[in-house]
């Protein structure tokens, strides 16, 4: 069996269980931990080196080790920072995360490694055409896949909207900061979509994140003219994207 541990880091928690890549199940329950803050290297390398650890009775302490991580990232490099420090800026966070676990460690963007998860195991499975994958969370993340090949580090919800990014506009978060009821937060994620329908006319849009747990309260105001529907791997996606992507 291939397994990776895979490392979800979000604004607000940083999640990890041991994955079996072939079929995306975890190996053991998924802990989590606080995001520190400030979520500075130094300190966000400490908690990836005791999410490992927690693992060590599975894992070993060895095996590949995939980091999910909420900015754009080429080769290990972080090339944003819109809802972690800015000291983030440039840094290498493959090598600040490897340096903290003792081995080798893949780092790429959040939602790219959620879209690929849905893509393998959840709702976006044997789906070909242009599939978008949204994860609506303190931020809005995206993933772009055609024919199943993801195109890596889009920011979807960096495009703007209203004079701002159309994530403080519509992301989940947006909800708490503004005070909006469940329904009023929805019709902005459907002003949302309206954009990605002018921008990118996608045949299918997933929509992931925490809010997927409880489509009830939202999902019934969602009217799109291509598919739209709700992720399938509820918050594991990262995880198991993460831990795909190291292997
Ligand atoms: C970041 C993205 C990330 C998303 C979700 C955005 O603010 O720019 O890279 O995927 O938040 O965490």
């Amino acid at each position: 069996m291939d397994v990776a541990l895979g490392i979800d880091i979000g604004g607000t928690g940083m999640k990890a269980a041991p994955v079996d890549v072939a079929t995306g199940r975890l190996l053991g329950e998924r802990f989590r931990i606080p995001t520190p803050q400030p979520s500075t290297p130094e300190a966000m390398a400490n908690v990836v080196r005791d999410l490992d650890r927690h693992f060590t009775d599975i894992t070993g302490g060895s095996g590949p080790v995939g980091v999910a991580f909420p900015a754009v990232v080429r080769a290990g490099v972080v090339h944003s920072a819109a809802n972690i420090d800015s000291s983030w800026m440039g840094a290498d966070a493959a090598s600040a995360f490897s340096e903290a676990v003792g081995r080798p460690v893949v780092v790429v963007n959040d939602a790219d490694a959620a879209g690929i998860a849905e893509m393998s195991f959840g709702a976006g499975r044997g789906r070909s055409g242009l599939v978008i994958t949204l994860t609506l969370g303190t931020g809005i993340g995206s993933g772009m896949f055609m024919d199943g090949v993801l195109v890596p580090n889009t920011e979807f919800g960096h495009l703007e909207f209203r004079g701002e990014s159309v994530e403080r506009y519509a992301a989940a978060s947006a909800m708490e900061r503004e005070e909006l009821d469940w329904e009023d937060w929805a019709d902005r994620v459907g002003e949302f979509l309206d954009m990605v329908d002018r921008l990118f006319s996608p045949d299918m849009v997933i929509l992931g994140g925490g809010v997927s747990r409880e489509p009830e309260r939202w999902f019934h105001r969602i009217d799109t003219r291509f598919e739209t529907v709700i992720a399938a791997m509820a918050n594991h996606a990262g995880v198991v994207g993460a831990a795909m992507a190291a292997v």
